[in-house]
């Protein structure tokens, strides 16, 4: 029996896969061969989703048909928007992941396994979970959610159903952008989370349920959350260099630092620094970019240890610029995921095995047995 460890399952290949491709060495992302930089440059997120869910940008009458399919999916059931008013007041990540598991006694096709009932499905997410998340922070507020708008788009629309306002073209373009950098990424550790789920030929919405509870952690998805709070901690940029090396000496992590596959920067981060500096600059808030530069310039030494920039740092500026409370920010990141879990659910299937590793173990062993009124304290 191979007895070799493999802890964090770091550097193991775990199957083959034709929807992302990283070069951690480079930082190089490629959505189906598409460069993130193309996409991120010229692409929207509906496009991007149509690209992994079906395999290659779409014509243009595919890309219409496709959005028409999403907006008419949108609406919630009202049992779910229930579920959501009875759990409220727990983490919005909480709220997600019930509201998820209570569409599946919902959904048309929850049980049916074939793969044109599994793209429906994962279609049918990409819409509802936006839904879901706007409906929960309307409810804490003590607002009723509102209705999905069909005159506009995925991003577009989410921010309506969040504010209840039409949002600036600004905001829109950096949430959209926002998706789509976060669509899709390999063996993540939430994907990973749902391929096993997905392995035991258990449905999506469970796959899914699986995939935004391993979300939740500040070693993935909490990242950009806790920036902000860093951030807002330091409070200016003066102090931010000093804050940095205190933290450092005491041994602690920078969040929104390091990455498990880049060693060099991860490239969605630069379109996220970029729409820091233009949003700051453009609703005269600059000091949040500020304040991640210097601590950006006090990590450079980190870089000769493989440690850059990674995607969720500028992120939380961008959502606290746009008025976003800290908490939403993972169940932005889910919102944007939802394709690419769906992507790696469907690879799953289709070319399925049982996720199973070994553990070694390193406990006693031929213990005795000693009867219950035997044992001593
Ligand atoms: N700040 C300071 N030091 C860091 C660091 C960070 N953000 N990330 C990693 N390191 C250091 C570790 O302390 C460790 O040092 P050591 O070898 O002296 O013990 C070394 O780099 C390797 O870290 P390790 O945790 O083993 O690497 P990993 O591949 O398992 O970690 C992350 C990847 C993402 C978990 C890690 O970089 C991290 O915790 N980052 C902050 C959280 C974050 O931003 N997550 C979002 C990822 S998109």
């Amino acid at each position: 029996m191979n007895d070799t460890l493999a802890r964090g399952l770091k550097d193991v290949v775990l199957d083959t896969t034709e929807s992302s491709y990283i070069d951690g060495e480079r930082g190089i992302l490629l959505y189906r061969g598409y460069n993130i930089h193309d996409l991120a440059a010229n692409s929207s997120f509906e496009e991007v989703t149509y690209l992994l869910l079906h395999g290659d940008l779409p014509t243009e009458e595919e890309l219409n048909s496709f959005k028409k399919r999403l907006k008419a999916q949108r609406g919630l059931p009202k049992q779910v928007i229930e579920v959501i008013r009875l759990v409220q007041n727990a983490h919005p990540m909480d709220v997600l992941r019930t509201g998820v598991s209570a569409l599946s006694a919902f959904d048309p096709d929850t049980e049916d396994m074939s793969r044109e009932a599994n793209l429906r499905k994962a279609e049918r997410l990409t819409a509802q979970v936006p839904t879901i998340v706007a409906a929960h922070e309307r409810v804490r507020r003590g607002l009723e959610p509102l209705e999905p708008r069909d005159d506009l788009d995925h991003a577009a629309n989410w921010l309506y159903m969040m504010t209840g306002q039409t949002p600036s073209p600004e905001a829109v373009e950096a949430m959209d952008l926002d998706f789509l950098l976060h669509a899709e990424h390999g063996a993540n550790a939430s994907a990973f989370a749902a391929r096993v789920t997905a392995s035991t030929l258990s449905d999506m919405h469970s796959a899914i349920t699986t995939a935004i509870g391993t979300l939740k952690g500040p070693l993935h998805g909490g990242a950009a959350e806790a920036v902000m709070k860093m951030a807002l901690e330091i409070g200016t940029p003066e102090r931010a260099a000093e804050y940095i090396r205190q933290r450092l000496d005491r041994g602690e992590r920078i969040m929104g630092f390091g990455h498990r596959v880049y060693r060099a920067e991860d490239p969605r981060a630069r379109h996220m620094r970029e729409r820091s500096r233009i949003l700051g600059a453009k609703l005269g808030h600059e000091e949040w970019y500020k304040l991640l530069q210097v601590v950006e310039q006090e990590m450079q030494r980190y870089q000769s240890r493989g440690i850059y920039v990674n995607v969720d740092f500028y992120a939380g500026s961008v959502y606290h610029l746009l008025g976003i409370p800290e908490d939403m920010f993972v169940p932005i990141f889910a919102i944007g995921r939802v394709p690419g879990w769906c992507i790696e659910i469907l690879e799953q299937y289709d070319n399925n095995m049982l996720i199973r590793p070994l553990l070694k173990y390193v406990g006693p062993m031929n213990q005795k047995y000693v009867p219950l009124h035997e044992r001593k304290n």
